[in-house]
């Protein structure tokens, strides 16, 4: 049994991410130069996408790494999400640039947005690859966009279901065998 295998549909496959973080690491090098910037990712999801595109940006950078995780379905739409892992430097007088998986109610990178801009950082940018605007609830002013994708739950590159195919090497629309019945809220 493979994990291809609960896949319907494959939408990026590894050679288009590829030749999309390629460029967005270009456009970083060439808007960044030697500004030192410190990326900052949210556990897990966007892992794949923050250690392939630190590689395209031929500059140096450092990297922080965050885990947050939302409140009780009840008060999702209030945007309160928990930090489960925090900074582990300080971003005063930094470049930051958030590295996000995906986008989609934008409630968490709301909050996270406020936090951020709380600790006096020198600028605060957002990199997401995927970008899924059908269900956005929060006015994210998103920099940096790899692809724009339909309103699908979608799995690979780092986004999981159920914390499972987060290592399909492409992005892909999971069966609807696999979860039953109604997609799985983002
Ligand atoms: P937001 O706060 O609704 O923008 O949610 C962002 C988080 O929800 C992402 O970082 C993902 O962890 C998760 N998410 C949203 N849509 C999807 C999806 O289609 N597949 C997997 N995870 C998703």
């Amino acid at each position: 049994m493979s994990l291809h295998d609960d896949v319907e549909e494959v939408l990026l496959d590894a050679d288009a991410i590829a030749n999309r973080v390629a460029e967005l690491g270009a456009q970083l090098t060439a808007d960044f130069g030697d500004r030192d910037p410190v990326l900052v990712s949210v556990l897990k999801g966007a892992l794949p996408f923050l250690a392939d595109l630190m590689r395209a940006m031929e500059m140096p950078v450092s990297i922080d790494l965050m885990e947050v995780s939302s409140y009780g379905a009840g008060t999702e739409t209030s945007g309160q999400v928990r930090i489960l892992k925090d900074l582990s430097r300080s971003i005063e007088g930094r470049h930051v640039i958030i590295v996000e998986d995906i986008i989609d109610t934008g409630l968490t990178l709301n909050y996270l947005l406020k936090y951020l801009a709380d600790k006096a950082p020198a600028s605060v940018r957002i990199v997401c690859l995927l970008d899924k605007p059908a269900r956005r609830l929060a006015d994210i002013p998103i920099d940096y966009r790899g692809f724009e994708i339909p309103d699908r739950f979608v799995v690979g590159y780092g986004l999981d279901f159920d914390e499972r195919y987060r290592n399909l090497p492409y992005i892909g629309v999971l069966k609807p065998s696999v979860y039953g019945g109604a997609p799985p809220e983002g």
